[in-house]
């Protein structure tokens, strides 16, 4: 497809559309900044991997450590700041699941990013 916009317009509903996302990279020239209106300095803090995979054990009753997808999506080796904004998304009930509202809901904002870091650098 030639037309620069036509492509990314594409890619976006495809991705819209698709149960992993994830697997539809935002590469150039499509890639586009994520859309989200969280504070900078949330999305600043470098999250503990250690306290991260402290954690994660109530995460992982649904979702697997392995990175596969058993009609849960996977969570793992997210870039940091898309896993950040999904969970303050969930948090803010952006996103409507009310099970990951919950689990959101009770997370503070160096708990995400201890999670975020942890699950960023799992390797199946
Ligand atoms: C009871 C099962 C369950 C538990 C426990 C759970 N999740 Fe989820 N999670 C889900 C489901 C189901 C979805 C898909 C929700 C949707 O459609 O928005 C999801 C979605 C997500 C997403 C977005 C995935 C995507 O592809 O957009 C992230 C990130 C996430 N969970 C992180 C976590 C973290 C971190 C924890 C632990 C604090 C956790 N989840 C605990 C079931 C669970």
């Amino acid at each position: 497809m030639a037309d620069p916009v036509a492509r990314a317009d594409l890619m976006a509903y495809l991705r819209d559309w698709s149960d992993r996302p994830q697997d539809i990279p935002e590469a150039e020239p499509t890639a586009r900044k994520t859309e989200h209106d969280l504070d900078p300095a949330i999305l600043a803090i470098q999250g503990d991997p250690a306290y991260g995979e402290y954690l994660s054990s109530e995460c992982t009753t649904c979702h697997q450590r392995d990175g596969s997808d058993q009609g849960i999506p996977s969570i793992t080796q997210w870039p940091a700041e898309d896993f950040v904004v999904a969970m303050h998304a969930y948090k803010r009930k952006l996103r409507p699941h009310p099970v990951m509202q919950m689990m959101a809901g009770r997370l503070n904002n160096e708990e995400i990013a201890a999670l975020a870091a942890y699950f960023a650098g799992l390797r199946n």
